[in-house]
C-alpha cells in the first residue's frame, strides 16, 4: 500500500513531449517521500481505497513539480534601499559599485552580522518564496569575501535547509567582488587559496564567480574554476551580465552546470553552452531592476537546444526579489518565453542547473515527491497573473508544507 494517493488532479508533469507533459484526470501516489505512481487515474491498478492508506481528492486542480529557484543570494546583512534611491537619481549600478557601494556595502553589513541575525533576516525572504511553492533553492555566499565570513554565510544557508522543509543547494561565490583592501588579481588568488578549506568543510555544493569588468577577468575566473575542478566541485558563472567577456564560453569550457544572466552572450557562447549541456539561467528581476534593455539571445538558445531556466537572483542590490511567480511573468513579458518554457525554467531546467535532474524537477516515478497544487484553470495562469498567488498547497518529500508563509 502507498502512503498517500492524490486523485482527480490535472498533472503538469513537465516530462515527455506533450505540452506541459499534461495528464488529465491524473493521480499521483507517494511512498516514502518519493513518487510511486504517476498517470491517468483510469490506469490505476485497482480501486483507490485499496491502493493507499490515505486518499485526497484534488477536485480537478492542477499539480506541478515543486518550484526550484536555482540562483539566489538570499543570505546577507542589511539592505540597499539607499542605493535604489541613488539609482533613481541617475547613478548606475556600475558607478555605485566602483565608488565602493553596491556589493561591497552588503559585504560590510554581512561581515558585521552574526549567524543568528543572518538566519533571522533570511527567514522571511525564504518564507515568501516557499509560500509560492518553492521547494528547492540555491543560495550563494559572496558577501563575506574572506574565508571566515564566506563559510559563515554558507553555514546559515545550510541551516535554513535543515530548519525548514526545503532543499538548499549551496554555492561558494568567493569571487563575487574585490574587497576594498585588495585588487582583483591578488584577491582571486586568495579565493583559489580558500578552495581546499571550502571543499573540506562540505558547506559548498558548487562554485560560482562574477566574470565582469567590475569584478574578475576571464583568466582570474578560469583559475578559480581550476581550483574548483581540482576539488571536484561543479561550477556556475555570473556571465555576460553587463558586457561580453566571453563568460558563457568560459563556463562551458569548464562543463558548468549553468551560466547565468547572459544578456551580452554571443553566438559562440551559445554554441559552446549547447555543446557542454550548460543551462542558461535567465534573471528577469535583475534585468528589470537595472533597467537593462539588451535581451539575452533567447532565440539562439532555443535554436541550439540550450535549456533555459528562470530564477529570482534574490539579492539586496540588483534583484530584491522574493517572488518566483513574478519571474515567470517577467520571463514571458520581457524575454518572450512561452508560459510552458517559463514553467520548465523553474522546474525541469532549474533542477538541471543544480545537478538535480535525476531526483527533482518533474513528476515522474522515483523522483522526490516535491509538488505544488494550484487553484488555476490552465498552467499558463502561473505566468499570466502578476502579484497573485494561486498555490493551494505544496508537498516537500511527500509531506504537506503548511504555515511556511507565517514564519
Ligand atoms: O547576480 N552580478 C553580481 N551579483 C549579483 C548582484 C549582487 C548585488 O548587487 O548585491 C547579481 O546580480
Ligand atoms: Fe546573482
Amino acid at each position: 500500500m502507498w502512503d498517500h494517493l492524490y486523485r482527480d488532479g490535472r498533472l503538469a508533469t513537465m516530462a515527455g513531449t506533450d505540452p506541459y507533459g499534461a495528464i488529465d484526470g491524473g493521480a499521483i501516489a507517494v511512498e516514502g517521500g518519493r513518487l510511486a505512481w504517476v498517470g491517468p487515474e483510469s490506469e490505476l491498478p485497482g480501486p483507490v481505497e485499496t491502493l493507499a492508506r490515505t486518499v485526497s481528492d484534488l477536485g480537478g486542480r492542477w499539480i506541478t513539480p515543486g518550484l526550484i529557484d536555482c540562483h539566489t543570494h538570499l543570505v546577507y546583512g542589511g539592505n540597499r534601499a539607499a542605493e535604489f534611491e541613488l539609482r533613481l537619481k541617475g547613478a548606475s549600478y556600475e558607478e555605485i559599485a566602483r565608488a565602493g557601494g553596491g556589493i561591497i556595502s552588503t559585504v560590510e553589513a554581512t561581515r558585521q552580522a552574526d549567524e543568528e541575525s543572518l538566519f533571522q533576516a533570511a527567514l522571511p525572504r525564504l518564507a515568501a518564496l516557499m509560500a509560492e511553492g518553492v521547494t528547492t533553492i540555491e543560495i550563494k555566499s559572496g558577501y563575506g569575501l574572506n574565508l571566515e565570513h564566506e563559510l559563515k554565510q554558507l553555514r546559515v544557508a545550510r541551516q535554513l535547509g535543515t530548519v525548514l522543509p526545503i532543499t538548499v543547494k549551496t554555492t561558494f561565490l568567493g569571487a563575487h567582488a574585490v574587497p576594498p583592501d585588495s585588487d582583483a588579481e591578488a584577491y582571486s588568488e586568495s579565493v583559489v587559496a580558500m578552495m581546499p578549506e571550502v571543499a573540506a568543510s562540505g558547506l559548498a555544493d558548487a562554485v560560482d564567480a562574477f566574470c565582469e569588468s567590475i569584478a574578475f577577468s576571464p583568466e582570474q575566473t578560469a583559475r578559480v574554476f581550476q581550483a574548483a575542478r581540482h576539488h571536484r566541485l561543479p561550477v556556475k558563472l555570473h556571465a555576460d551580465q553587463l558586457s561580453d567577456l566571453g563568460g558563457a564560453a568560459l563556463a562551458a569550457r569548464f562543463g558548468a552546470l549553468s551560466a547565468d544572466h547572459l544578456e551580452y552572450t554571443s553566438e559562440d557562447g551559445v554554441a559552446a553552452m549547447a555543446e557542454a549541456g550548460t543551462v542558461a539561467v535567465l534573471l528577469p528581476g535583475a534585468f528589470y531592476v537595472l533597467r537593462e534593455t539588451k535581451l539575452p539571445p533567447i532565440e539562439s538558445f532555443r535554436a541550439n537546444g540550450v535549456p533555459i531556466a528562470l530564477a529570482t537572483d534574490s539579492n539586496p542590490g540588483s534583484a530584491p526579489v522574493t517572488s518566483l511567480l513574478l519571474m515567470l511573468s517577467m520571463g514571458c513579458t520581457f524575454f518572450r518565453l512561452t508560459p510552458e518554457e517559463a514553467l520548465a525554467g523553474v522546474t525541469r531546467h532549474a533542477a538541471k542547473a543544480l545537478g538535480l535532474q535525476d531526483t527533482h524537477g518533474t513528476l515522474e516515478v522515483g523522483k522526490v515527491a516535491d509538488l505544488c497544487v494550484w487553484d488555476i484553470e490552465t498552467p499558463a495562469e502561473l505566468a499570466y497573473r502578476v502579484g497573485y498567488n494561486p498555490l493551494a498547497f505544496a508537498l516537500k518529500a511527500g509531506v504537506p508544507i503548511s504555515e511556511a508563509h507565517r514564519l
